[in-house]
């Protein structure tokens, strides 16, 4: 089995997943049944400052979304930082990291924008013996109102300070957790990476609204006849979330700022792509707060027998491996024509892919009387569309037409040369069209 063994700006763990700063984390009991599980490392659960801790809704603090087989694809929540004492906390983590020193604990925190506010959190913190802090700048409801989380990460002079301030008065690794809630992410992490940040981890989760009740007219969760903008995350952030992971990644000013992937991790699949596309490690919340602590066992065993497939040794050979192959669309090749096929032997005769085809793309699938669908070659764009709607796997695939043959929709010989918008007849800006 492939070494799973990460070390992500110096913090050494058996594996790169870690449980992201949130209620799994969130006391000594959870946190000691996670690593007896096999986590890697954890967040533990935001930490504010001294004195009386938030408080808490009483009502329902979670709202959904799922599946048409009612599987959690997306989860709402208006919980706050840790409503536990800073002092109960801070001895816990004690304890914890004394008694599994393999594993990476790392303090989240968030205390109002002064500097004595985040010196003196710091002193407090580093006598847990963790092994690094992250800083959360994401935390979009709640906190924010007071002047913090996200409304912190989404001013970038502020997220340059504190880190800078971190920096300053403590010498542990210093990761910057960045709000999605922003037009364009790479404008914080810049900041942090300016400010002396070691890492950033992201994404923290999603202003929503996930549901009204239509008979109380109240969004939900509902707390006494009156809801609130949350924070979402799940399976359905998750391509939100490669999106700003990749962006970080390939932005030449930011090149070499280590990434901690989060949002939507599930399985070891979704692990491997936000570490090809750039992050040394991933954090996970929702997977752990839906399939319990023990679906982390899978995501190692997965992980693990990936990399012997493609003979990788390290987590390193698969960090930014995606990265070169993520371009801009003028620079996609136009050349590269393919079409639908549909095996007929797998194909279930629903018609989703006909009505779909017909009534919203190209009309490029035929039915026959007794239900069979073909595709039309002349018409079919390749947009793939019907790929998407086939309920069974694998029914439609897109073939590439090889150079030379003739795609009958266009009447073009197809080339093997790459050729793209920047220089394409068509494109205004070319000398080719003047
Ligand atoms: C109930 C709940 C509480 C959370 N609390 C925190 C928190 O205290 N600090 C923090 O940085 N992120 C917090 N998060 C955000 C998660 O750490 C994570 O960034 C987000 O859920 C995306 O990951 P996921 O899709 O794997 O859940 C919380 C998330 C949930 C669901
Ligand atoms: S790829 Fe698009 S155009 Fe072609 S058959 Fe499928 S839906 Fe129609
Ligand atoms: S959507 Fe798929 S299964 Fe349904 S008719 Fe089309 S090819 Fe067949």
């Amino acid at each position: 089995m492939a070494d799973l063994t990460t070390n992500f700006i110096g913090i050494t763990s058996p594996n790169p997943f870690w449980l992201a700063s949130a209620p799994p984390t969130d006391k000594e009991y959870n946190v000691r049944r996670a690593f007896e599980a096999g986590w890697g490392g954890v967040v533990w659960k935001t930490l504010g400052e001294e004195g009386p801790p938030v408080v808490n809704v009483n009502g329902p603090r979670y709202g959904a979304i799922w599946g048409a087989d009612r599987r959690l694809l997306g989860l709402n929540n208006i919980e706050l930082i840790t409503d536990r004492p800073l002092q109960t906390n801070l001895d816990e983590m004690t304890r914890v990291k004394k008694d599994y020193p393999d594993r990476a604990l790392i303090a989240s925190l968030m205390v109002p924008v002064n500097e004595d506010s985040w010196k003196s959190i710091l002193d407090r913190v580093l006598e847990t013996g963790c092994d690094g802090v992250e800083l959360n700048f994401g935390c979009p409801h709640g906190m924010s109102e007071r002047g913090m989380g996200s409304a912190v990460g989404q001013v970038p002079e502020y997220v340059g300070q504190v880190t800078e301030w971190c920096k300053k008065h403590s010498d542990l690794p210093v990761i910057v957790k960045l709000t999605p809630n922003i037009t364009d992410v790479r404008k914080p992490a810049q900041a942090a990476k300016d400010g002396g940040a070691d890492a950033v981890s992201l994404i923290n989760t999603i202003n929503s609204i996930t549901s009204v009740n239509l008979d109380s007219f109240a969004p939900e969760p509902t707390i006494d006849g009156k809801g609130a903008h949350g924070g979402y995350c799940g399976p359905a952030v998750k391509p939100i979330a490669l999106n700003m992971v990749a962006e970080i990644a390939r932005t030449p000013s930011l090149a070499g700022l280590p990434i901690s992937g989060i949002g939507g991790i599930t399985t070891w699949r979704d692990a491997a792509e936000f570490m090809s596309l750039g992050a040394g490690n991933v954090q996970v919340c929702t997977a752990a707060m839906t399939y319990g602590f023990k679906i982390v066992q899978e995501m190692i065993s997965g992980l693990s027998q990936f990399m012997d497939e493609k003979g990788f040794t390290s987590t390193d050979e698969l960090v930014g491996r995606a990265v070169p192959n993520l371009s801009d669309w003028q620079h996609l090749n136009l050349n590269y024509v393919t079409k639908a096929r549909i095996d007929q032997d797998l194909c279930i005769k629903c018609g989703r892919c006909y009505a779909a085809c017909e009534d919203t793309s190209h009309q490029a699938i035929s039915m026959s009387l007794d239900r069979t669908f073909e595709v039309i070659d002349a018409e079919c764009v390749a947009c793939n569309l019907c790929v998407n709607v086939c309920p069974v796997e694998n029914c439609i695939t897109m073939e590439e037409l090889a150079a030379g043959t003739t795609d009958p929709r266009t009447g073009k010989t197809v080339q093997d040369d790459y050729a793209n918008w920047t220089t394409h007849p068509n494109n205004p800006g070319t000398c080719a069209a003047e």
